[in-house]
């Protein structure tokens, strides 16, 4: 059977160290996993996804005696770790490896007699350095006269080692690998990394040692029990192992090869790009079709975060704070946490993490673009046709295409590991209609009555954010049932088609909306920190603005107000409950509002631009603490906001119903 016509599709994440707690870091590669696994599995393609757990290593071994908790009970725990934080994650693993079973124990020992057998080992004294961190050996010719790791992002002790070792025959697979390289450009990616690996092997490959003394913990050699195996060697053949090789040859062929190994950059040429194809050449194995490396998570200096400068959040822990922080609930703000990792990280290079970056990004892309969009569409839909979807007389082209374009966009961009560019032509049809809207503005037309019209661009939206819905699928697998149930949708992450992102016109008439809920809600700015207050607060500014008369001719800027100014001014939200003229004054109305169940009375020179009728019923945004002002006989209690276009005023309403009340900042 041909590679081509494998039936499953097969997709890894490297093994994780259990010597430590997840952290965002090995969440990127297993939710980077996880959604092309999602996305393949929503092709209609038979998909199998591995993760796992790396037990066998000196490093875990020593963290287990570090926390004083017997080595088996160590792993088994933070096993158990790992599997129930892909859980909470929405990672939908098909198999979860782990180095301690018998399953893999039994194919790290045949593949290590079928190399020996071979005469791809053999045993010789080796003498040298070993880096129990990095579980890497080192040469004399490697390490300085500090006997520090030579590794910049490890510099720990280095242990001196002088073993009887089996050596694997590495030096004869230089030639093979660099002809399968050449023959192959998907094989190694992406290309720049690729070019790493051609130097790395063309600089020679030396031999290497594949086993060690045994001091207690390891997988045993086969007949010789003084002896483990080499931690990496063990580890690379989890892969192997989890396709039911050697014993279920059927199940192998449905699996292996490969598709994608994906890992970060630091475990990519020695280990990934030569070390274990050299393995499954010296096995007469087919390689794995693709191997991917992203970068780091770095600090402000570029140095990797991970376990070892414990900078980077427990991913679980970091969702919990974005649900506090923003009321989202507990599984929107995983989902949310899935699309920041992957629009955050910069995938082929390193990027700096920083939680004010991720919480911006969370109110920019989720709650203002992605679930405006969502609340506006829905909130109009229930106002203007009771909920249920209209017929709409005609296609509006150029939105169509632009979903269309953005579909096609993120499939390429996603083909080749570039999930911050999926995201974003994914994001930009989302973009395209929050500006649709305004210029549609929905509301003049119902207005002035033109229904059709109205259906028309009330159906674009609900088609282009079903469409959105569809691309965010992968990432955010419940936030995007619950668009498509905002939409009246009964699609879920299981029954969704990816066909349906290229389709047109799958909302049908007639479907009913529930009332609308928001999905993201904001984060407030002042629970943000300083750095991520200037960009948010920054809407207020703006939307208060016309409430300030400009100072006629200004002969210096007056100088900026302090946010302590700006707190003083006190915007709720009210409603309207009544509007009546105010006789003799043809620019004023008069509303009461109810705020928070208070009445108010307000004046508003909006006479010229609203019928009173159409007012009661809408929020508005009020001006609370201002001073009482009688005009024409009748105080007024406030200021409503407003925009001044060429002296009309709009009035400013919240972009979905909130209660009555709310402080608006
Ligand atoms: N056990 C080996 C892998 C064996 S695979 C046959 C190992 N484990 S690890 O626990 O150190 O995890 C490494 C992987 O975690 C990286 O390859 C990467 O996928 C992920 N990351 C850990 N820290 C990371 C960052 N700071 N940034 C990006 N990815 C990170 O190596």
């Amino acid at each position: 059977m041909s590679v081509d016509q494998k039936p499953v599709w097969y997709i890894t994440t490297p093994i994780y160290y259990v010597n430590g707690r997840p952290h965002i870091g090995s969440s990127l590669t297993t939710v980077c996993c996880d959604v092309l696994a999602r996305w393949r599995r929503m092709q209609g393609r038979r998909t199998w996804f591995l993760t796992g757990t790396d037990e066998q290593a000196t490093n875990v071994f020593e963290a287990a005696a570090k926390a004083g908790v017997p080595v088996q009970e160590f792993v088994d725990r933070l096993a158990a770790e790992f599997r129930s934080v892909w859980d909470r994650l929405h990672i939908r693993y098909d198999d979860f490896i782990r180095t301690t079973e018998p399953r893999h124990v039994q194919v790290v020992q045949e593949v290590f007699r079928r190399l020996r057998d071979g005469g791809h080992v053999y045993l010789d004294l080796y003498e040298g350095w070993y880096c129990v961190a990095d579980e890497t050996f080192f040469r004399d010719s490697d390490v300085g006269p500090d006997r520090l790791c030579p590794n910049a992002e490890c510099r720990k002790p280095l242990q001196r080692v002088q073993e009887q070792n089996y050596f694997f025959r590495l030096s004869a697979f230089a030639e093979p690998l660099l002809r399968h390289i050449e023959e192959n450009p998907g094989f190694l990616q992406p290309d720049f990394r690729r070019n790493e690996v051609v130097s790395f092997i063309q600089q020679g490959l030396r031999d290497m040692s594949i086993t060690r003394a045994n001091n207690g913990w390891g997988i045993p050699v086969p007949g010789e029990p003084d002896k483990v195996i080499y931690v990496w060697f063990d580890a690379l053949i989890n892969y192997l192992a989890a396709t039911g090789w050697p014993r279920d040859m059927a199940r192998y062929a449905e699996l292996w090869p490969a598709d994608v190994h994906v890992m970060a950059k630091d475990i990519f040429v020695r280990f990934h790009a030569t070390l274990w194809p050299a393995m499954l050449l010296a096995l007469g194995l087919p390689l794995p079709r693709t191997v991917y490396a992203h970068g780091w998570w770095v600090d402000a200096e570029g140095r990797k975060q991970g376990k070892r400068t414990g900078g980077l959040p427990h991913p679980v822990e970091f969702s919990e704070e974005l649900a506090d922080l923003s009321g989202a609930a507990p599984e929107i703000a995983v989902d949310a946490l899935r699309y920041l990792l992957l629009r955050e990280m910069v995938f082929h290079g390193d990027t700096e993490f920083e939680r004010e970056a991720f919480l911006k990004r969370y109110n920019a892309d989720l709650a203002n673009d992605l679930g405006n969009l969502c609340n506006r569409t829905v909130t109009m839909l229930t106002r203007y046709f009771g909920g249920v979807v209209p017929q709409a007389a005609r296609v509006e082209q150029e939105i169509a295409q632009a979903a269309a374009q953005s579909a096609r966009e993120y499939e390429a961009a996603l083909a080749e590991f570039r999930f911050n560019t999926a995201l974003e032509s994914a994001w930009r049809l989302v973009a395209r209609m929050n500006r649709y809207i305004e210029e549609k503005a929905p509301w003049s037309l119902a207005k002035r009555g033109e229904t059709e019209e109205l259906a028309v661009a009330l159906c674009t939206c609900l088609e282009a954010l079903r469409v959105a819905a569809t691309l965010a699928a992968p990432v955010m697998p419940v936030a995007a049932q619950r668009v498509w149930r905002q939409i009246g949708l009964e699609t879920t992450a299981d029954t969704a088609r990816w066909a349906d992102a290229h389709a047109w016109g799958l909302v049908p008439p007639g479907t009913r909306v529930p009332p609308p809920e928001p999905i993201f809600p904001r984060i407030e700015e002042k629970r943000m920190t300083d750095s991520a207050l200037s960009g948010a607060s920054q809407v207020s500014g703006e939307a208060a603005a016309p409430a300030v008369p400009a100072p006629a001719a200004p002969a210096q800027k007056p100088p900026p107000i302090t946010i302590d100014d700006f707190m003083k001014v006190e915007l709720r939200v009210a409603n309207v409950t009544a509007a009546e003229p105010v006789p003799n004054a043809d620019k004023l109305l008069k509303l009461t509002l109810d705020v928070a169940g208070e009445p108010r009375t307000v004046l508003a020179g909006i006479a010229q631009m609203y019928e009173p009728q159409e007012l009661v019923g809408r929020q508005v945004v009020l001006v609370a603490n201002l001073q009482p002002r009688k005009m024409r006989g009748i105080e007024s209690q406030g200021m409503l906001l407003a925009a001044d276009v060429d002296g009309q005023a709009i009035l400013v309403q919240p972009e979905t119903v909130v209660p009555s009340g709310s402080r608006v900042r």
